[in-house]
């Protein structure tokens, strides 16, 4: 069975739950989730993970959390080469262009980015939620 973290970080728990749902499907997919906010994982800890699905709203101006999620996923980076990854994330005001940025990282980074990362407004609703699930599906099944 192919495992999965979900790393994410959340103020105010939109990405949250964003995650619990994205680790839901992944799970449904047959895939074996672990869910994680930031402080719980560390780089080190990526070896353990056949493919990882990261989340983090926009905050700033159109950046990353910048005190908890940026530190590590600067760390991250470097081993992401060739690694199957999904992105998603929570926003306000910005039109995305947070993820946008963020996906063009990733790329740079080198990783499989399974699918165009999944950013959705303030809270999921009930199809953001179905987003959500089918993005950990879609790394199961890149994972196969
Ligand atoms: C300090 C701060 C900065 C933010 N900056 C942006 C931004 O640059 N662009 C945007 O679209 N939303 C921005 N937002 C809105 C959040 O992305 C939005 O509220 C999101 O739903 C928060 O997700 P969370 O509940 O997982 O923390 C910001 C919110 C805060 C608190």
């Amino acid at each position: 069975m192919k495992k999965i973290a979900v790393v994410y970080w959340s103020g105010g728990g939109n990405t949250e739950a964003m995650a619990t749902a994205a680790a839901d499907g992944a799970k449904k997919a047959g895939g074996d989730p672990a869910l994680f906010r930031v402080n719980e994982f560390s780089a080190q800890d990526m070896k353990e993970y056949d493919g990882f699905l990261f989340g983090c709203p926009a905050m700033g101006a159109e950046v990353l959390e910048e005190s908890e999620f940026e530190p590590f996923f600067r760390e991250a980076e470097s081993k992401l080469s060739g690694v199957p990854v999904g992105l998603f994330g929570s926003y306000g005001w910005g039109g995305g262009e947070w993820m946008r940025q963020w996906e063009a990282r990733v790329k740079d980074d080198g990783a499989k980015l399974v699918e165009k990362g999944l950013a959705i407004e303030n809270a999921p609703d009930e199809k953001g939620l179905v987003d959500c699930a089918a993005r950990g599906e879609i790394l199961v099944k890149a994972l196969a």
